[in-house]
């Protein structure tokens, strides 16, 4: 596939078939996302694939604590939060998978990366490890797309209990939590910015 379609084609997924998803296609998303930049020469990336379906279960119950919003007036209260009818949207489509698209995904990708503690951060600077795994991330979500594969980057708010039970080595964060395979429903085309409202030279005017 083209790069720019490739770009053009990635989207969240939420919903997947139950359908496996062939392993070199996963090894080349991987590779492709240890091809990405980063600082200070530093690839401290180390994927975690939840493959046995009992762990899994352990670890989004019991260590990642992701829930399934289901109660119609508690999404409610949550989206009132936001002005824009477009994220309303989006909220009320995906709260109530953020649990069942982990447990439901033929796979269930982890990225990690080493990274001293936030409280030992300063500067913007320091975040870079954070950065890099993000460059990471995108490369092996747009890598994915490529192989007509989708999926979701959750990130936990506290991943403490899930590295303690997964045996992530101190040190070590996690950026995202992927649950990725064969879309239910083919996801829309991604549209895109209005470029031009954005783009600003020699100075934000
Ligand atoms: C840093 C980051 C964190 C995100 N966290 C979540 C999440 O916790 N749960 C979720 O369902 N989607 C999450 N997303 C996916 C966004 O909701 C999604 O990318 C956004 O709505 C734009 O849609 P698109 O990816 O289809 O273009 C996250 C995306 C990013 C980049």
């Amino acid at each position: 596939m083209e790069f720019y379609e490739a770009v053009n084609k990635r989207r969240t997924v939420r919903e997947f078939q139950d359908k496996l998803v062939p392993e070199d296609a996963v090894r080349r998303a991987l590779a492709a996302g240890l091809r990405a930049p980063c600082n200070a020469h530093l690839k401290s990336w180390q994927f975690i694939l939840l493959r046995d379906l009992e762990k899994r279960d352990k670890a989004v119950f019991d260590g990642l604590k992701a829930r399934d919003m289901k109660d119609r007036d508690e999404i409610e209260r949550f989206v009132a939060r936001f002005d824009e009818p477009e994220l309303k949207k989006v909220y009320r489509r995906s709260l109530p998978l953020q649990q069942t698209m982990m447990l439901q995904a033929p796979e269930l990708l982890l990225v990690c990366y080493r990274m001293k503690s936030l409280n030992e951060c300063r500067t913007l600077f320091e975040l870079n490890p954070l950065a890099s795994a993000w460059m990471c991330v995108e490369n092996i979500m747009l890598a994915l797309a490529a192989e007509g594969l989708f999926g979701c980057t959750y990130t936990p708010y506290d991943s403490k209990g899930l590295k303690e039970f997964l045996g992530v080595p101190a040190g070590y964060e996690i950026a995202a939590v992927i649950p990725f395979g064969y879309p239910q429903e083919p996801p829309g085309e991604n549209q895109g910015e209005d470029l031009d409202a954005r783009l600003h030279v020699d100075g934000w005017e």
